[in-house]
C-alpha cells in the first residue's frame, strides 16, 4: 500500500492533536465544575479521593500531616476522612484560609524543609500526604530534579516524623530521579506503588506515590504504637 501523502499526514495528525486536546479540556472542565458544585477548594481533591478509595488509605482517628496543602482541598477530604477523633496538619508556603475548615485541622504557613515536629504539635503522624509542586520553570528536566528532591526531604521527615506502619503520599513530577525515588519508599514501606488517578492531566508530569506500612526510621522504635491518636488536647485551634 502506498503512504498517505504528506499533506494528508499532517492534517490527520492536527485533527487528532485538536480531537485531544479538546477532550482533555473537557475532563479537566469537569472536574473543577464538580469541585466548585462539591464545595472543594480545587480539583485536586479528586486525585485524593481517588487514591483513597482504590488504595484504602486515610482512616478515621488518623493524624495526618498535609505538605503543599493550599488552598486546601486536600485538607478538606482528610479532615472529613479521618474525623473529629483525627487531626490534619495542613503546611504550605502560602497562606491558606481558615473559613470554613472544620475543628480539626491546624494551618501552618512554612516550608516543609525547615518545619519541626515541635510546631507541628509535637507527635507523630499515621499518615503523610503531599501534593507539594515547586515552581516550574518550564524545563522539564529541571523541574522534575526539583521535585524529586522535595519528594526526598519528604522521605527524610517519614523517617522521623512517621509512625510505624503509617502510610504516606506523594506527588512527584516524573523525571530521571524517579526510579531511584520509588525504590527508596520500597525500601521504607512494606509496599509503595506509583499511580495517575483520572483527574490527573493526561499531558502532566505528575504521578503519585501510595506506600504503606512504614517499617519505623525512629530510633526510638514505636514499633508496638498504634496507629490512631487520641483527639487534639485543650488549646487546639487554628
Ligand atoms: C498543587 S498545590 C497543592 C494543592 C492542594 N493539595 C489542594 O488540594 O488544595 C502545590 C502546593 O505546594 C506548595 N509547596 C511547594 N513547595 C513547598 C514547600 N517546600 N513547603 C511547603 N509547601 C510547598 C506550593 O506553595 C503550592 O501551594
Amino acid at each position: 500500500m502506498t503512504p498517505a501523502p504528506l499533506f494528508v499526514r499532517e492534517i490527520l495528525a492536527h485533527t487528532i492533536r485538536a480531537w485531544w486536546c479538546k477532550r482533555m479540556k473537557e475532563v479537566q472542565d469537569h472536574f473543577f465544575k464538580r469541585a466548585k458544585q462539591e464545595g472543594y477548594r480545587a480539583r485536586s481533591v479528586y486525585k485524593l479521593l481517588e487514591l483513597d478509595q482504590r488504595f484504602r488509605l486515610l482512616r478515621r482517628g488518623d493524624r495526618v500531616l498535609d505538605v503543599g496543602a493550599a488552598p486546601g482541598s486536600w485538607t478538606q477530604v482528610a479532615s472529613k476522612l479521618v474525623g473529629d477523633r483525627g487531626s490534619v496538619q495542613a503546611v504550605d508556603l502560602q497562606a491558606i484560609d481558615a473559613r470554613g475548615l472544620a475543628d480539626n485541622v491546624r494551618l501552618h504557613q512554612a516550608d516543609l524543609c525547615e518545619i519541626t515536629l515541635e510546631t507541628l504539635g509535637g507527635e507523630m503522624f499515621d499518615a503523610i500526604i503531599s501534593d507539594m509542586a515547586p515552581n516550574t520553570s518550564g524545563v522539564p528536566m529541571a523541574d522534575a530534579a526539583v521535585s524529586c528532591r522535595l519528594c526526598n526531604t519528604l522521605l527524610d521527615r517519614c523517617e522521623l516524623w512517621l509512625r510505624p506502619r503509617g502510610i504516606l503520599v506523594m506527588k512527584v513530577f516524573e523525571g530521571g530521579e524517579f526510579p531511584e525515588l520509588l525504590k527508596r519508599a520500597q525500601g521504607m514501606f512494606a509496599e509503595a506503588h506509583a499511580s495517575k488517578p483520572k483527574a490527573s492531566r493526561a499531558e502532566s508530569v505528575e504521578i503519585f506515590i501510595w506506600a504503606k506500612g512504614f517499617r519505623g526510621g525512629n530510633p526510638d522504635g514505636l514499633v508496638n504504637a498504634p496507629r490512631t491518636r487520641p483527639m487534639p488536647g485543650a488549646g487546639w485551634k487554628k
